[in-house]
């Protein structure tokens, strides 16, 4: 949809930044909405910066696993019945019989990033890709933001509404910067390639959650020839804590509990459960990464070393390989590590979704932290003369709970964004014909003389 600027400028009903799980699913809630018709069609647009759909794609070690039940996939906790849904991807493609006697609820990451794949295949028309949002701008009529202008690449995306899901950005310990030899796990199979023909001694990985145990794994089946040593701060792996009453957490109605509760009662959820999601392994994992060091040992040839109860403290790089020094915090001890690479399994932080607003940033209510109050429906709290919406899906974890960054609530949270869309507009459209002469009334779509300014 090329933009003219200007008071011509089309508005659609929301534009959403990011395309990966969790506006793939607002743009399959708003196609099935649509499609159902008898409801004013919401219009949308997606603006994704990689050229196709790519769900941690650095990350798509072959026999990984889905930490979450199939069942939580782009729509079934919204509505069983979608056409969207994982078991409606496997019937067509012929594997629905296979996976049911497979029992097993965690379908490999490879075959969900088709899955994810196929979905969003069927919602392109609303998408663009190759397409970086480099800032949000106000559109303001009569003082009143009415709309937001997206900018991406040159053109300029009008909206009434703005749906930032940025996703996560990769978190390196401080005063490490990636290089050809220092990676984030999230480039791992990106940047592995890079060694074929080379015959590495060493990899040094460190964190102690499921990507770092995944990532030393991993590396260690592939290089037979290298030692894997990984780093932690715990004194061992720990496991996931999936069962189910802790599970709950990420129900969509433990997201209203968490909403309502006080300021101490939500530091003290995000503590006893953090064990669901931060710094733990699958148990399986566990295992099997303990029975590889009992069969070195047995064998004695112990390629698979865990520094546990230490830390990364530096890494240099010199000629072909990484100097990694490593201090135990037992003792003090520093020990030099010349590696090959070093991973950093270091996990990641939310987008801050700020940088992007640029002047809109200062209309937005924040926290004593600095962080973005969100309403339940998690639309940002902003100062009355902004009528257009800034909507979440992801960094509002302090708001909404823990599942805020996983894929657990992401057809509810989904729809319940779209329906804050809708009822709005309809509110907005009732004042319109209650107040005819209130100038921010007017509807957006006028292309009066007095749209498109910026604040
Ligand atoms: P996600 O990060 O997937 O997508 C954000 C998108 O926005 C990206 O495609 C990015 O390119 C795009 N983008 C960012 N800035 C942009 C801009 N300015 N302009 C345009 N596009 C922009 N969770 C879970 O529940 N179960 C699981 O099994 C897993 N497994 C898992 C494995 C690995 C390796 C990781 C790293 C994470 C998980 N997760 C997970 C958690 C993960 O956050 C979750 O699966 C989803 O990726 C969240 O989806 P989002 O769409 O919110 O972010």
């Amino acid at each position: 949809m090329p933009q003219p600027r200007g008071d011509e400028t089309p508005v659609v009903d929301l534009v959403g930044v990011g395309f990966g799980p969790s506006n793939l699913a607002l743009a399959i809630a708003v196609h099935e909405r649509n499609a159902a018709g008898g409801q004013d069609p919401v219009s949308a647009v997606f603006l994704e910066r990689q050229a196709s759909f790519g769900w941690h794609r650095g990350m798509l070690i072959e026999d990984a696993t889905m930490q979450v039940s199939f069942l939580k996939d782009l729509v079934t906790m919204r509505d069983p019945t979608s056409s969207f849904s994982f078991l409606s991807y496997l019937h067509e493609r012929g594997r629905l019989i296979d996976f049911v006697n497979h029992k097993s609820l965690f379908p490999l990451r490879i075959e969900f990033h088709d899955y994810l794949e196929w979905a969003a295949a069927r919602v392109a028309d609303m998408v663009r890709y190759a397409a970086e949002v480099t800032t949000v701008r106000p559109v303001v009529v009569d003082g009143i933001v009415t709309a937001f202008d997206v900018e991406s690449g040159g053109e300029t995306f009008r909206a009434r509404n703005v749906v930032l899901a940025g996703g996560l950005r990769p978190a390196l310990p401080p005063g490490i910067v990636a290089s050809r030899r220092v990676w984030h796990s999230r480039d791992l199979l990106t940047n592995v390639d890079s060694l074929n023909g080379t015959d590495p001694a060493r990899f040094v990985v460190v964190g102690a959650g499921q990507s770092a145990a995944e990532v030393t794994a991993f590396l260690h089946e592939r290089f037979p020839a290298a030692e894997v040593c990984g780093v932690l701060s715990r004194y061992g792996y720990s496991p996931a804590d999936d069962s189910p009453f802790a599970n709950r957490i990420f129900d969509p109605l433990a997201v209203d509990d968490y909403f309502g509760a006080p300021a101490q009662v939500k530091s003290m959820l995000l503590g006893y459960h953090a064990n669901t999601n931060y710094s733990v392994v699958d148990t399986d994992l566990i295992e099997s990464l303990y029975r590889r060091v009992y069969r070195e040992k047995v064998l004695g040839t112990s390629r698979l070393r865990l520094l546990n109860v230490s830390r990364l403290t530096a890494a240099e790089e010199t000629a072909g390989r990484v100097a990694v020094t490593v201090e135990s915090m037992l003792t003090g001890a520093r020990t030099v590590l010349p590696a090959d690479v070093l991973v950093c399994a270091t996990g990641y932080a939310p987008a801050d979704p700020f940088p992007l607003l640029g002047v809109l940033a200062d209309r937005c209510h924040r926290d004593e932290r600095g962080l973005a109050v969100v309403e339940r429906d998690y639309r940002i709290r902003t100062d009355a003369g902004v009528r257009a919406g800034i909507y979440l899906q992801g960094g509002t974890e302090h708001t909404h709970g823990l599942s805020s960054s996983l894929l657990s609530n992401t057809a509810v949270r989904s729809a319940e964004i779209l329906e804050s869309v809708c009822e709005r507009r309809q509110e907005e459209a009732a004042a319109d014909v209650a107040e005819p002469v209130e100038p921010a009334a007017e509807p957006a779509l006028s292309g009066s003389g007095r749209a498109g300014t910026y604040a």
